[in-house]
């Protein structure tokens, strides 16, 4: 995985694709029975970082951006749901399963939840590294405000963010 310069979206996506073939890398970081997303690193370096995150019912980052980083995810366990902001209507709506990936650019804006009883697992891969992250909430006045959040700060949904709907 080292390199030296960033990756594009194409080579994210074959990183995550490559590690979710190979469960000896991820399953030690799969962590089943606590009812949080729990988000583990697998890997960091000047050019990438990678995480591995189980999911339960119910887990809900809320909308929020990867500030400069492009990403992949790769789905190797149950399925998550994937919203994407539709300014004016209801939020795209996507499923994705296990044996599935999709990659992003920096400008993407999403949401990520678990609705079902299955405990999911995801392989996720962000360049450059995430240092920064954008969450997203409305205002008492309906207006969308975004907060820079670090990297480290657990994404949940912003109170009032619901109305982005
Ligand atoms: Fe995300």
């Amino acid at each position: 995985m080292r390199g030296r310069r960033d990756l594009d979206r194409r080579e994210l996506r074959e990183l995550v694709t490559s590690i979710a073939a190979d469960p000896d890398t991820w399953r030690p970081l799969v962590c089943h029975g606590v009812p949080e997303r729990h988000f583990e690193q697998l890997w960091r370096d000047d050019h990438v970082d990678v995480w591995v995150i189980t999911w339960m019912n119910g887990n809900d980052t809320g909308f929020h951006d990867h500030d400069v980083s492009r990403g992949a995810v790769a789905v190797v366990e149950g399925e998550i749901i994937e919203e994407r902001l539709v300014v004016g209507g209801p939020p795209l709506q996507l499923r994705h399963r296990a044996g599935e990936a999709f990659d992003f650019d920096a400008s993407h804006v999403h949401r990520m939840l678990q609705d079902s009883d299955a405990p999911a697992v995801s392989i996720h891969a962000y360049s450059p590294p995430l240092w920064r992250m954008g969450t997203y909430a409305t205002g008492p006045d309906g207006t969308l405000r975004r907060e820079s959040i670090s990297y480290a700060e657990e994404l949940r949904p912003v109170e009032g963010a619901a109305a982005v709907h």
